[in-house]
């Protein structure tokens, strides 16, 4: 069902089946016949849609959130990055499939993808509401890297997606939430305030799988953050940070902040 998904091009059509498996997953479980996780082999790169046209981030032309085609920009790059959280999420079910791991870490990253594919939508229909649509403009090519690094790694997947990538996702989504209110964009704002409250629970699955693997192993989860982190992740962590969401996502201050302070010569 994971591969399923990673291999339909189409967006909205993506979308659709990942919240079509998600609900015959979740009904299985609630019949108390849950379906097997079985072993898969996943696309290395999920299938995408022809459009957008994907460029390294340094060609992706930037614009001011100040003008409608700004906002049209930020919201067509924030459907970008939940296609790939679409694909994020049921990449690490069928990519790690030979780890055993309770059924509710199955549970977790279902319900995330399946909230993924609401974001992608809502913001589709933002788009589409102002005129535009996702494919319209072009998009950041970078985005699969951190699953590509961490295709044979479970502990490098969590802590670089959930726990770096999505976390950042907390820091940066209220400063956006605010220049759409700016403008007085009332759907974006819903949108933007759906996604902002559901990504503290992907980060939170985050953390407690990464924290659960480390207890089974024995571990000290910060070291081996820090570790896989330095490892997996290009460049330092951008500091302010959303430090009450990130505590709720179960992400403590000592996890984060030794990896903005000890690289300080990164460029921003
Ligand atoms: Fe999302
Ligand atoms: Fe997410």
């Amino acid at each position: 069902m994971a591969v399923e998904v990673l291999a339909t091009a189409d967006g909205r059509a993506k979308c659709a089946l990942s919240q079509a498996h998600a609900t015959a997953w979740f009904a299985a479980r609630q019949a108390g016949q849950p379906i097997s996780v079985g072993q898969a082999s996943p696309p290395l790169h999920p299938s995408r849609p022809e459009r957008p046209e994907l460029l390294p981030p340094r060609d992706v032309p930037r614009r001011r959130p100040g003008s409608p085609q700004g906002r049209i920009a930020l919201l067509h790059a924030v459907a970008h990055i939940e296609l790939n959280a679409v694909d994020l999420h049921w990449d690490i079910i069928a990519r790690f499939g030979h780890v055993p791991m309770p059924l509710g870490f199955y549970d977790d990253w279902v319900k995330a993808a399946a909230e993924e594919s609401r974001h992608f939508n809502l913001i589709c229909d933002c788009l589409e509401a102002m005129g535009s649509h996702y494919g319209a403009l072009p998009a950041h090519a970078g985005m699969w890297r951190a699953a590509s690094d961490t295709v044979d790694d479970l502990f490098g997947r969590l802590a670089v997606v959930p726990m770096v990538l999505e976390a950042r996702g907390l820091d940066v989504t209220p400063g956006m939430i605010e220049i759409f209110r700016k403008a007085g964009e009332t759907q974006a704002i819903a949108a933007l305030e759906v996604i902002y409250a559901e990504e503290v629970g992907h980060v939170a699955y985050g953390s407690k799988w990464f924290n659960w693997l480390c207890g089974r192993d024995g571990l000290d989860p910060k070291e081996v953050f820090h570790d896989l982190v330095r490892r997996y992740f290009h460049g330092a962590l951008k500091p302010p940070f959303n430090e009450e969401k990130r505590a709720e996502a179960g992400l403590p201050p000592d996890f984060y902040w030794p990896l903005a302070e000890d690289m300080p010569f990164a460029a921003d």
